[in-house]
């Protein structure tokens, strides 16, 4: 069996392409449109990132499996024999069909379709039709089981997997931000993700949706709709009282926070005071909760995420494309489907602890959230493929997009912790953020080039 992937620096002309100077906010259009672009994006970003898998609880027992994706590359995310989790390229080693066609399942092995190679959990070939009749034996089926993942790893039960053997841990990779952000799925404890990962596709680049997780500009102007029907509140979107962290790799959290005043009434309450309030009917807790709607997350989570994270209460972004909302409830992957189109999944993250008219409430709730029957993603779907499309013109492409507000305007707040975070109104400083570390990962031919390359988490004025 191969040992793993072996990513070539150097595929995909990555050295030849421009890669466009975003240091100043504006943003040449020919990220989102251009091809060569593209084609080194999958290469130096999803190829070497640590990528979003599933949860544990997706696939539980010994041949529970899962699709997914790096980049374009189609895996099998599968529990083996022992338990160990395997993620292997779902690509037949013989003519290259695709083995396992269901998203998800359980299986004893995986038997190609077209002529018969069969595959045990771990991904060792351990049948081939005819070998010895056709093949006259003379196949080394040990070089030829499936491909494997270089590494896989989790935190705290969500599995992530790289291609590049080079890559640094994922504990290291997520970094202080990156952890604040998974943390944020465990502010009421263990949860489990539910079966029925929706998902569609926008006409959009997959980096206008990852940017846009960032923007509280837009919500009273694209889901006014939304807000005149009742269904958002935006007097809690509380455009004023923004908070934004910055992590290194390109990691973020961007959107409203809970202030200091309202963190201290949070934590004059037992863990039993917080899951009451938590269990109330949304209309019923802003009347007793400082923090409206927001989860009121228990001493445990408060203690991962740190005394500034905790506070954090918009959008985490882990680099590239996993986006974190809904109060902690749902997940969402951008899958890259070249320049111009992008794979929009939304998994349901539940917290075990809830009762059940708790998990009715969130369900009714994401379900009109997000994800292609959410009332707010219609929305936001049409603006970014309008924003995508408007890039191809000759003439429209010499004109940058504008990613300038706030620039220059506030300061990075440390905490005595060492927690950095800027807290201010609405701004695009997560955006900015993004696009630099964006280039950052397309200039370096590897990791430890990234490694050294890389900005660190910004201090100052930004
Ligand atoms: S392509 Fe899979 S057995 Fe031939
Ligand atoms: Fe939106």
């Amino acid at each position: 069996m191969p040992d793993h992937v072996q990513p070539d620096p150097d595929a995909d002309g990555a050295a030849e392409i421009r890669i466009p100077d975003v240091s100043d906010g504006l943003i040449d259009r020919s990220v989102y449109t251009d091809p060569a672009l593209y084609r080194v994006e999958l290469q130096r970003i999803f190829a070497r990132a640590w990528n979003f898998m599933c949860h544990e609880t997706q696939i539980p027992n010994a041949g529970d499996y899962f699709i997914n994706y790096i980049g374009e590359d189609q895996v099998i995310v599968v529990r083996g024999e022992d338990g160990t989790v395997h993620v292997l390229m779902n690509t037949c080693r013989h003519r290259g069909n695709a083995l396992c066609r269901a998203e998800l399942g359980n299986t004893k092995a995986f038997v190609c379709s077209y002529h018969g190679w069969t595959y045990g959990l771990d991904g060792k070939l351990i049948g081939i039709p005819g070998k010895a009749d056709f093949y006259r034996d003379r196949i080394d089926q040990a070089d030829w089981g499936l491909v494997p993942a270089a590494r896989v790893d989790h935190y705290k039960g969500f599995y992530f997997a790289t291609l590049d053997p080079q890559a640094p841990s994922l504990f290291d990779y997520l970094g202080d931000v990156g952890r604040v952000g998974m943390e944020s799925m465990l502010a009421y404890g263990d949860v489990v993700v539910l079966d029925g990962v929706q998902k569609n596709v926008i006409d959009c680049n997959w980096k206008i949706a990852v940017d846009n997780l960032f923007d509280w500009y837009h919500v009273k102007v694209s889901h006014n709709s939304a807000s005149r029907v009742g269904f958002l509140n935006q007097a809690a979107m509380m455009p004023m009282t923004q908070m934004v962290m910055l992590g290194e790799l390109g990691h973020a959290i961007g959107g409203p926070m809970v202030t200091r005043e309202e963190q201290a009434k949070i934590d004059a309450l037992s863990d039993e005071e917080r899951l009451a309030i938590d269990r109330l009917p949304d209309a019923e807790r802003p009347k007793v909760a400082p923090t409206l709607r927001r989860p009121l997350r228990s001493t445990a989570t408060k203690a991962a995420m740190g005394p500034v994270g905790v506070r954090a209460s918009g959008h985490p972004n882990i680099f590239p494309n996993l986006w974190i909302s809904t109060r902690g409830m749902q997940m969402s992957l951008r899958l890259p489907r070249g320049p111009a189109a992008t794979e929009i999944w939304w998994f349901t993250v539940m917290p075990k602890s809830f009762t059940p008219e708790q998990r009715r409430a969130a369900k009714k709730f994401i379900i009109h959230s997000f994800g292609p029957a959410g009332l707010l993603e219609q929305d936001d779907g049409e603006n970014w493929s309008q924003s995508t499309m408007a890039g191809r013109g000759v003439a429209s492409r010499r004109y940058p997009h504008n990613m300038q507000m706030a620039m220059g305007q506030d300061e990075v707040m440390v905490d005595a912790t060492g927690q950095k975070a800027i807290e201010t109104r609405v701004n695009e400083h997560a955006q900015r953020w993004t696009y630099r570390c964006w280039a950052e990962w397309l200039r370096a031919r590897d990791w430890p080039e990234l490694m050294q390359t890389r900005s660190p988490s910004p201090t100052g004025r930004v």
